[in-house]
């Protein structure tokens, strides 16, 4: 199969849809694979590191675009790649349909086959190719919010670790899925005292199992939040209620009871937040203060650390863009049904019911 790998011209995206290590795999295996000239820079992969294990470097998106079969990358299609995508061109990547009908339509009138990284699914519910960008975002809430914590940045001026003599900071952390996780594990490494909450038993079981002695787990409940958040320095939201908006569970009016300085990161942005004052910001001003408490909440956090990001992101997608390349779109959906779960639209119906109905538009099938 012709494989195409194009730059990622969305604002502020710095990731690549594939890796020399990929093209090699794929390489080996007899497919051709097209890679826009510098798409890989931003992720530390120079052109010469892919021509080294046989892909061919193109100039141009178009170039990319008219010379692939599949096209992999890693932000949904914006404005001008929209006239590039061809009927029955198989495009692998994140989607996001439900967020946006321009898209969805454009991908409609497209003709080609879409498979969105973020709704295939395994067997126990999981989305695996949306969990290490969960494990990126909750590694990195830890070393934002010990950065805003810096006094000269507005933080209250703590350590999170704090040092022999003088108590380390206190960490609230909220939700214990895979971003509560991973963010209770960095803040303990540091030696911060942590507080991790969900509603969820079976993972704060888990946690406690699993967790050092500086990492207290506690059932998430209005009370228990109220009585956390008065001493908490660095205050972390990574719930999420499949499907629905985030529960706003630090309020407004809870800001005051917070010391001044305190810093909140709101990574679960992206479903709405977890706070109520949280307004989605960039990685160019990714902070804003409100009753002196300092607010980060950028929505597309692994972009800051494409390196680790990109790595991460397509170490979980290559193994299905093999199988894609090896047995056609139709055979490797229907030999693997996680992926077929990946299926959005497909020549211009669309098969994913949440999509469907996000658009009131008619669901179809393959
Ligand atoms: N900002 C970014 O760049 C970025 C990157 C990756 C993920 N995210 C977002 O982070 C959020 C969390 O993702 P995840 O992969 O950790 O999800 P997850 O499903 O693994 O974990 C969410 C946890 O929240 C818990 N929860 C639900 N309601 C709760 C409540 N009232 N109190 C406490 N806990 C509650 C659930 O039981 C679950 O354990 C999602 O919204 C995801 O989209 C954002």
């Amino acid at each position: 199969m012709k494989i195409g790998v194009p730059i990622e011209i969305k604002n502020n995206e710095n990731r690549v849809g594939m890796t020399p290590s990929g093209v090699f795999e794929l390489t080996k295996r007899n497919h051709t694979v097209y890679i826009q000239k510098n798409a890989g820079y931003n992720s530390g992969f120079l052109d010469e590191d892919y021509k080294e294990v046989g892909a061919i470097i193109l100039d141009t998106i178009e170039e990319v675009y008219a010379a692939a079969e599949m096209i992999v990358k890693v932000k949904e299609p914006i404005e001008p790649e929209y006239k590039l995508i061809r009927e029955d061109q198989v495009v692998f990547t994140y989607f996001h349909f439900a967020s946006s009908e321009v898209l969805t339509r454009a991908m409609m009138d497209s003709k080609a086959v879409c498979i969105a990284y973020e709704t295939v699914e395994d067997p126990d519910g999981s989305l695996p190719l949306l969990i290490p960008m969960s494990e990126v975002a909750g590694r990195m809430s830890v070393q934002q919010g010990a950065k805003y914590l810096e006094k000269p940045i507005m933080g209250r001026g703590i350590l999170l670790g704090g040092v022999p003599g003088v108590p380390p900071a206190k960490v609230l952390v909220l939700g214990a899925g895979v971003v509560g996780i991973q963010a209770a594990k960095m803040a303990a490494g540091l030696g911060a005292n942590v507080f991790i909450m969900d509603i969820n038993m079976k993972q704060l079981r888990y946690v406690s199992d699993i967790m050092p002695n500086n990492v207290i787990s506690e059932f998430s409940s209005e009370y228990n939040i109220r009585k956390h958040i008065k001493d908490s320095d660095l205050i972390i939201g990574g719930v999420l209620i499949k499907g629905a908006k985030a529960p706003k569970l630090i309020t407004r009016d809870m800001l005051k009871e917070m010391q001044p300085g305190t810093v909140m990161v709101d990574v679960a942005v992206d479903q709405g937040g977890c706070f109520e004052t949280t307004v989605p910001t960039t990685h160019q001003d990714p902070t804003y203060i409100i009753d002196d408490v300092v607010h980060y909440s950028v929505a597309n956090m692994p972009g800051a650390v494409p390196y680790t990001s990109t790595m991460a992101l397509t170490n979980v997608t290559l193994p299905y863009v093999v199988k894609l390349a090896e047995m056609g779109w139709k055979k490797a959906c229907k030999k693997n049904p996680s992926l077929a779960k990946g299926l959005n639209i497909v020549k211009g119906k669309i098969v994913y019911p949440e999509i469907a109905e996000a658009f009131d538009m008619n669901l179809e099938t393959v």
